[in-house]
């Protein structure tokens, strides 16, 4: 089955035609194409991830470790206002991994990241690209806990909460981390560059140089459908990258 069949198969059957592509179907040629990605570049000054200790996603001890830590984390005043901490779903040995902001109403209720609207779409727009929580991506959020009234952040919550993300991330060990939304971005970069500016490249993460993929955060695409379009020109650039990694281009044989 080709590329594009396949493509067209999760837009259509996902209704993923219905977020990005509302004038044609999806088999239409409209479908932008993403830039090459070029290689890897540290943006800096990037957020440092901790050591990463080999092979160790297979160790449960390890993530019940941290879960625990987690649930019964005090360290900033959400723990008053939340209902339960939100850790992290998916596959802990996924090669992709896809960083949020925060837990909303729905996600403080069911212990779970994206599961409102904004996580439906997510994914929507994960299965247009082959992935899904339930086999090869593990999806995680910037903080843990809910914001009241789904407020942005604050710094002192960040700082209280992203060493467990970093945690998280050198457990998982991923090739590619895609951050949804301008906070994500600019938490994990280091930067307070518009999230605009973010898009269309590949970042590097942490001492691991990670790359890094930036898109809009599915909340923000479902207040602006507009925007959809780009954001599948994010994920098709976040693919490619990825099949680069994967694999790489064969060395020609003449040496510079
Ligand atoms: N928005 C996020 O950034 N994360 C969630 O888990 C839900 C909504």
């Amino acid at each position: 089955m080709s590329e594009a069949v396949r493509r067209a198969e999760y837009l259509e059957a996902l209704g993923i035609d219905d977020w990005v592509l509302r004038s044609a179907h999806p088999c239409a040629a409209t479908v932008p194409v993403a830039p090459e990605p070029g290689p890897v570049e540290p943006t800096g000054p990037v957020v440092s991830a901790p050591p990463q200790p080999a092979g160790e996603a297979g160790v449960p001890e390890a993530w019940e470790q941290l879960r625990a830590q987690v649930r019964a984390c005090t360290a900033c005043a959400l723990h008053e206002t939340r209902t339960q901490a939100v850790f992290g779903v998916g596959n802990r040995r996924a090669e992709w991994m896809v960083i949020g902001e925060a837990p909303g109403a729905e996600e403080d209720r069911r212990g779970e990241p994206f599961v409102g609207h904004a996580g439906q779409l997510l994914d929507a727009m994960l299965r247009a690209i082959g992935l899904s929580r339930e086999t090869n991506v593990y999806i995680a959020n910037i903080l843990k806990s809910r914001p009241p009234g789904n407020r942005d952040p604050r710094p002192e919550e960040v700082a209280a909460c992203l060493p467990y993300l970093h945690r998280q991330i050198a457990l998982v060990r991923p090739k590619l981390l895609l951050a949804v939304g301008r906070i994500a971005a600019q938490t994990l970069l280091g930067t307070d560059a518009p999230l605009g500016r973010l898009r269309g490249r590949a970042h590097a993460f942490g001492e691991h140089n990670v790359p890094l993929v930036v898109t809009y955060h599915p909340a923000y695409l479902l207040r602006s459908p507009g925007e959809k379009r780009k954001a599948w020109e994010d994920l098709q650039f976040a693919r490619n990258l990825f099949a680069q990694i994967r694999n790489p281009e064969p060395n020609d044989g003449h040496r510079s």
